[in-house]
């Protein structure tokens, strides 16, 4: 009795098994088959979205081989063929501004200078994305030490330092000087201002908030955190100049109420703050009176003399000379002001120091040496109407620099002039390319 149980328990075991194996083999059957129809089901889909082409599946490559099948395919669907082929050309243009930003992508950093704990100081460079700010910062930061960069980018671009970015020494702040700045430093360099005609007369009254409040600002942190700190100021201080050439001790002569008055009168008032805070808060200041300065990364649309004949004379349009072009202006490459300024920083000498290039050369004469420097120039030198307060003359002498910080420009006008015009033609090329036009309308203000 107890045997016959036994094996009718078995029995029943194994034929359970066995119908749970069935059962299971069933449910991968169903579900195989669902799969298949689920493809079925996504195949359709893509077909009908690389009809209607929305949404685009992910995969670039396939879809661009599917939509050049599709335009074989249907070679009556005009509507189709025409939206297969404004997404190609699409893409084509977007995988070209990736080559463009990956080439800009620095591989490494320009080489640096290790400094100890005592040589390496901590430097503030206001408008440092500007143009002679990042041409200053190169230098102090292959130097060895630690730049603080405070921009509103305003006419600054953050393209002029990228190279530097994440770099150890390198600190980018996007702060408008015009409200106060609490950070460290040892030396400060206060640049921040827009310089050229076209960028101050924009906003004069933020022209005027950025020389005053934001220099009452850095000269508040210089006495501070006790740096020593160099202000920016410029030859437009001597205004439509009396005396030729300008020394230091020429007092000016300004209209305090003309177009440029809101940057000349600015940068006067700099200056006094400068002083004043020297006299009677014991700051370090030093004050660099700047001549016209150019080079690269100067702005290709500042409306200036540089940048308009030779975007001018680059794209064979006529080269446009306001007055009678017998006005002379002289100029400095970029590089001769920022070894001037890192002298002027460094020396014991408190007075206003005029940099600048003492070699002077009528508008007229100018337009003919870009012209000449651009092979293949078609361009015709014309004259224009006189621009409001445009000074007649222009020139530093230099006497003061040269016998207290042993400084004077080295660069050549012709090699300058060379350097300048290679990176306009590269930057012309690449505005058109973004945004295919160019630069018709350049009103000058020189
Ligand atoms: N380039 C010249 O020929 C020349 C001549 C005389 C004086 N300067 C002086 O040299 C300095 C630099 O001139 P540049 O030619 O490099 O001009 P730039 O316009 O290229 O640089 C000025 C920088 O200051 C920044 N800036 C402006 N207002 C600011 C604000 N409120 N807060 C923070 N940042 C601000 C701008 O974004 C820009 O990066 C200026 O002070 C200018 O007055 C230049």
């Amino acid at each position: 009795m107890i045997r016959q149980s036994l094996k009718y328990r078995k029995t029943l075991t194994v034929l359970g098994v066995l119908s749970l194996l069935l059962f299971l083999f069933l449910i991968l059957l169903k579900d195989n088959k669902g799969n298949g129809m689920n493809q079925r089901v996504i195949d359709d889909v893509q077909k009908l979205n690389y009809r209607g082409f929305n949404p685009l599946p992910k995969k670039d490559t396939l879809i661009l081989s599917e939509m050049e099948k599709q335009i074989e395919l249907n070679p009556k669907d005009d509507s189709t063929k025409q939206e297969l082929l404004e997404a190609k050309s699409r893409i084509d243009q977007l995988e070209k501004k990736i080559a463009i930003l990956e080439g800009r992508v620095p591989q490494k950093y320009p080489e640096v200078k290790f400094l100890g704990y005592k040589e390496r100081k901590r430097i503030l460079v206001t408008g440092g994305a500007g143009f002679v700010g990042s041409h200053l910062v190169d230098v102090l930061m292959t130097q060895g030490h630690e730049v603080i960069v405070v921009d509103n980018f305003f006419t600054g671009r953050k393209r002029n330092v990228e190279h530097w970015f994440g770099h150890r020494n390198f600190e980018m702040i996007h702060h408008d000087i015009v409200n106060p700045l609490y950070v460290e430093a040892d030396e400060i360099y206060h640049l921040a201002s827009p310089a050229s005609p076209p960028h101050y007369m924009q906003n004069p009254v933020k022209t005027i908030k950025t020389n005053t409040l934001g220099t009452i600002n850095m000269l508040g942190l210089a006495r501070r955190v006790g740096a020593k700190i160099l202000i920016a100021s410029t030859s437009e201080v001597y205004g439509d100049p009396m005396v030729h050439p300008q020394p230091e001790s020429y007092w000016g002569h300004v209209n305090p109420i003309g177009p440029r008055a809101c940057y000349d009168e600015g940068k006067r008032v700099a200056e006094t703050l400068a002083y004043s805070y020297a006299k009677q808060e014991k700051v370090a200041v030093r004050v660099a009176r700047i001549f016209n300065t150019y080079g690269p990364r100067m702005h290709v649309s500042d409306g200036r003399v540089v940048s308009n004949f030779i975007m001018q004379a680059l794209q064979n349009l006529t080269i446009t000379v306001y007055g009678n072009g017998r006005q002379t202006r002289s100029f400095c490459y970029v590089s001769d002001l920022v070894d001037g300024l890192l002298g002027l920083m460094a020396s014991s000498y408190t007075l206003p120091v005029n940099l600048g290039n003492p070699v002077e050369n009528t508008i007229q004469e100018f337009a003919m040496i870009i012209k000449n420097l651009v092979p293949g120039c078609r361009s015709m030198v014309a004259t224009g109407a006189a621009v409001e307060d445009d000074p007649q003359r222009r020139r530093p002498d230099i006497t003061v620099a040269r016998d207290n910080l042993h400084w004077e420009p080295k660069v050549s006008l012709q090699e300058g002039l060379q350097r300048t015009i290679d990176y306009f033609k590269e930057e012309l090329s690449r505005t058109t390319f973004y945004n295919n036009q160019t630069y018709m309308d350049m009103k000058s203000h020189h």
